[in-house]
């Protein structure tokens, strides 16, 4: 796993970037991985981002990479919003989905693109992309979707 993969490209871009992870042992990895870029790094989850909140910041992009699908319905019904309220006006949140077998021991939903950009909607964001494509990573039978909205506000 890359912890701050996404992050570390954006800050090597210029960008100012927050890493949000709840995982003190990733959290860790990715800080050593990418302790040259200055990324500020936050102890926080999903579903309500509460520290993240907290700051008063708000955000162009908000990309959550093999994330979402760790979420049960619950959480996604509150996540939305959560995040779509951290968006500037036009921002963008882009995430990916993954489908196929679950690997034993992990906490994981299968999750439609439909129901993802339903919840959306609801949010004020609008799909501007939406594909399906073969695993980057997870391995046989492993396939993805890619969604990205924008926020209409
Ligand atoms: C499959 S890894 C993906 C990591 C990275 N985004 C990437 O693409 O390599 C899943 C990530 O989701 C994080 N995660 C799981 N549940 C979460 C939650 N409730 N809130 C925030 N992050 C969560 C894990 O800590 C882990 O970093």
């Amino acid at each position: 796993m890359s912890a701050g993969r996404d992050a570390a490209a954006f800050a090597e871009h210029g960008h100012t970037v927050t890493a949000v992870e709840p995982t003190v042992e990733l959290r860790a990895h990715g800080q050593q991985l990418h302790g040259h870029l200055p990324i500020t790094w936050i102890d926080d989850s999903l579903p309500d981002l509460n520290r993240v909140h907290a700051t008063g910041e708000c955000y162009d992009l908000i990309m959550q990479t093999a994330v979402w699908m760790h979420l049960d319905l619950d959480q996604r019904e509150r996540a939305i919003g959560r995040v779509a309220g951290l968006l500037r006006p036009n921002g963008l949140m882009a995430l990916s989905l993954r489908h196929g077998p679950v690997p034993a021991g992990r906490r994981m939903f299968e999750i439609s693109a439909t129901e993802t950009q339903a919840l959306a909607v609801r949010h004020g964001l609008v799909t501007i992309h939406d594909s399906e494509g073969a695993a980057l990573q997870g391995g046989p039978g492993v396939w993805w979707s890619r969604l990205a909205f924008r926020a209409q506000r």
